[in-house]
C-alpha cells in the first residue's frame, strides 16, 4: 500500500483537504450542477469535459478518461511523486507527515533500492563520458553524427567503457548489490557463476519514466558492430510496452503539446530535439501498444507516427493504425508521415530542416492511409472490386468506437464504393454478431459470470455511495460465497464500516499500488456511474441478500439429487464444503 506513510494518515489528510481548491489553483473550475467543470488539463479541448465532484473528491474527464483523486492530480498534472504529493497536501492542511518505518512494505523498499541503484549506474556512465581514457572514440562518434553538447546534456547521454567488469567492480561490492545489479539488468551471470557488464564500449541512452526516474538503458555500438543496439531487458521497474523514450524530457521542455510525434529510434528523438522539435517520443523497439497510445492521448489528442521509409517502417505504421482504432473518439486523431526511402527522421531533419519536417503537407491522416492501403490492389471500377473493398474494410471499421469519426469514415466508404450508408451500418452490426469473441461471451454468460457481474455492481455502488456499506453485516453466508471478488467486496465493506465518513477518493487511495488499483479507478470513473445519482439502501441490501439466496439455492440443488453417488467427484467435494460452511 502506501509504503512509509500510514494509511490512516492518508485517510485523515484526504478528509481535511478539498480537491476543488487544489485543482482550482491550477485549472480554474466553474460550478455547474453537482460538479465543477473546466477544460481538461490532460488533453487539448475547447469545451469543458473535465469534471470534479466535491462529494466524491474525485475528478474525471469524459473526453480522455483521465481520472483520480487530489493525490493523482498532483502526480499527473504537476509530475510529483507519490510521497511528494502527500507532503504537498499535508503542508496545505498544516499536518505533519508521520514516518512509520515499521509500516514500509518490503516491495516498496526493494523497488526504491532499484531506482537508486539505476541512478548510480547512470551517473557512472555519465562520468565515463567525461573522464574515461577511451571516451575519445565516443566523442568522435558524437561529433561525426553532429550531435551537439546541448542534447547530450538534455538526454544525459553516457558511455559504457570497454571491459567486462566495470559495473561489477564499481557498484557490486556486496552480494546484495550484485543481486540488485542483476535485477536491473546491467550485469549478466555467466556459466561459471561470475558476472559481466551488459553494456560495453557503447554510447548509452538512459530511459526515464514519467516521474523522471531512470528505469533502463539503450546502448549503441560506435562502429558497424552487431547488434547495433542493446537494450535493458524487462525488469521489475522496466516494462517496454508501457514506457516511451523521450517522454520525460518532452514534458520537461514543453508545457502544452499540440501533437506528439512517435518515431522509431533513439537517434531520431535526439536529432529532432536538437532541431528544436521536442514533442517526440520513441517506442522501445516494440510496436506502439494500446497502453502507449492511451498514455499519449492523455497529453494531446493528435498523434503523428513518423517511421522510416522502408518496408519495416510501413509495417510498423500499419500496426500502429490497428492498435489505435479502438481509441479514436472525442476528436482524437492519428496521422502518419511517410519519409522517402532510406530516410529516417534523423537524416530527414538534418537534410531538410525543422520547417520541412513540421510541414502539414507531410501528414497522411489515418483514414487516408487505411483506404489507400486496402484499395491498393483492388479495381474499384468494377462491382466485384467494390464489394471486396467493403468486405476488407469492415473489420477495421468495426474496431472504431461509436463517434462522429466512425460515421464520417462509413460515409466515405459509401462514397468510394457507391454502397448505401445504411447498408454498411447493417453489415457492421452483422459483423459484430459474427465476431467469435462476442458469441463466446453470449454463450458463456453462465450463472457464475452473472454472479461476478453482480459483485462488480455492488463494488461500484460502494465506490459511489460508501454509506451503503454501513447497513450490511459481513456474515458467514456472504463471505463464504464462492465467487471471485467476494473476498474483496467483504474487505471493502469492512474498510468502510471502520471509516464511515470515507469518500470515493479515500477508498481509491486505500488500494493504491495494489493489484486492485487499476480496476477500481476504472469502476470509479465509469461514465454512467459518475453521473448516476443513487441506489437506495433497500435496493443495495436486497442485492446482497440476493447473492446469498442465489448461493443457497445452488446448495439446495445439490441436496435434492437423490444420493451422493449421483454427484460427480467435483460436486461431491463442493457438497462437503457447503455442508461445512452451513454448519458454522
Ligand atoms: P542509428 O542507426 O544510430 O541512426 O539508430 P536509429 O535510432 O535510427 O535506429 P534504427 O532506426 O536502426 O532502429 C530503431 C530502433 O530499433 C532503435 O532505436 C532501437 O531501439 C531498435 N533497434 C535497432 N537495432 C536494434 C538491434 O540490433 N537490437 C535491438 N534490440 N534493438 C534494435
Ligand atoms: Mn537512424
Amino acid at each position: 500500500m502506501a509504503g512509509k506513510i500510514p494509511q490512516d494518515f492518508i485517510n485523515e489528510l484526504l478528509s481535511r483537504i478539498d480537491i476543488i481548491n487544489i485543482i482550482d489553483a491550477y485549472v480554474p473550475l466553474k460550478k455547474t450542477g453537482r460538479n465543477h467543470k473546466a477544460c481538461c488539463p490532460f488533453h487539448d479541448e475547447k469545451t469543458p469535459s473535465f469534471s470534479v465532484n466535491q462529494e466524491k473528491q474525485f475528478y474525471y474527464c469524459f473526453g480522455c478518461n483521465a481520472n483520480g483523486t487530489a493525490i493523482t492530480f498532483l502526480m499527473e498534472h504537476l509530475h510529483m511523486g507519490f510521497i511528494e504529493a502527500i507532503e504537498d497536501l499535508a503542508a496545505r492542511a498544516g499536518m505533519e507527515v508521520p514516518r512509520d518505518a515499521g509500516n514500509t512494505s518490503d516491495a516498496n523498499i526493494q523497488s526504491k533500492k532499484l531506482y537508486e541503484l539505476m541512478e548510480l549506474v547512470n551517473n557512472f556512465y555519465l562520468e565515463q563520458l567525461e573522464n574515461n581514457k577511451n571516451s575519445k572514440t565516443v566523442h568522435k562518434y558524437l561529433h561525426e553524427r553532429n550531435i551537439n553538447k546541448e542534447v547530450v546534456t538534455e538526454f544525459q547521454l553516457g558511455y559504457a567503457p570497454p571491459g567486462w567488469d566495470n559495473i561489477v567492480s564499481e557498484l557490486g561490492k556486496s552480494d546484495e548489490s550484485i543481486k540488485n545489479l542483476l535485477s536491473i539488468g546491467v550485469i549478466i551471470e555467466n556459466d561459471r557463476g561470475g558476472y559481466y557488464d551488459r553494456f560495453r564500449d557503447r554510447l548509452i541512452f538512459p530511459i526515464r519514466d514519467q516521474r523522471n526516474r531512470v528505469i533502463g538503458f539503450g546502448g549503441r555500438v560506435l562502429d558497424d558492430g552487431v547488434p547495433k543496439y542493446l537494450n535493458s531487458p524487462e525488469t521489475p521497474i522496466f516494462q517496454k510496452g508501457r514506457e516511451l523514450y523521450g517522454l520525460s524530457q518532452a514534458r520537461k521542455a514543453l508545457k502544452n503539446f499540440n501533437e506528439i510525434y512517435i518515431v522509431e529510434g533513439y537517434m531520431d528523438v535526439i536529432a529532432l530535439a536538437q532541431y528544436g522539435i521536442k514533442n517526440v517520443v520513441a517506442c522501445l523497439g516494440t510496436a506502439a501498444t494500446a497502453e502507449h497510445l492511451e498514455k499519449m492521448f492523455r497529453i494531446t489528442n493528435k498523434l503523428v507516427f513518423c517511421f522510416d521509409g522502408d518496408t519495416a517502417g510501413k509495417k510498423a505504421a500499419w500496426r500502429a493504425l490497428e492498435n489505435s482504432l479502438t481509441l479514436l473518439r472525442n476528436g482524437r486523431q492519428v496521422h502518419f508521415i511517410f519519409l522517402p526511402d532510406n530516410e529516417d527522421p534523423d537524416s530527414f531533419v538534418r537534410e531538410n530542416g525543422k520547417e520541412s519536417f513540421l510541414s502539414t503537407k507531410m501528414l497522411v491522416p489515418l483514414s487516408e492511409f487505411l483506404f489507400n492501403s486496402i484499395s491498393q490492389k483492388i479495381n474499384l471500377e468494377i462491382l466485384e472490386g467494390r464489394s471486396e473493398m467493403i468486405n476488407k474494410t469492415l473489420p477495421y471499421l468495426n474496431k472504431l468506437p461509436p463517434d462522429p469519426y466512425k460515421d464520417i469514415i462509413v460515409k466515405e466508404l459509401s462514397k468510394i464504393t457507391s454502397y448505401e450508408i445504411n447498408d454498411i451500418k447493417n453489415q457492421l452490426s452483422k459483423a459484430i454478431d459474427l465476431n467469435p469473441k462476442t458469441i463466446n461471451k453470449k454463450n458463456s454468460n453462465t450463472k457464475q459470470e452473472k454472479g461476478i457481474e453482480k459483485i462488480r455492481w455492488l463494488i461500484r455502488c460502494l465506490l459511489h455511495q460508501p454509506k451503503l456499506a454501513l447497513n450490511v453485516n459481513v456474515t458467514n453466508s456472504l463471505s463464504s460465497i464462492e465467487s471471485p471478488g467476494i473476498v474483496f467486496l467483504c474487505e471493502m465493506i469492512g474498510f468502510i464500516k471502520k471509516n464511515p465518513d470515507i469518500t470515493l477518493a479515500g477508498i481509491l487511495e486505500n488500494w493504491r499500488d495494489t493489484k486492485f488499483q487499476k480496476r477500481l479507478f476504472e469502476l470509479a470513473s465509469d461514465e454512467n456511474e459518475f453521473k448516476e445519482i443513487g441506489v437506495t439502501e433497500e435496493v443495495f441490501v436486497d442485492a446482497i441478500n440476493g447473492l446469498i439466496v442465489g448461493n443457497e439455492k445452488k446448495f439446495e440443488t445439490f441436496k435434492t439429487k437423490k444420493s451422493p453417488v449421483e454427484l460427480t467427484e467435483k460436486e461431491r467435494e463442493k457438497y462437503r464444503e457447503m455442508q461445512k460452511t452451513s454448519e458454522n
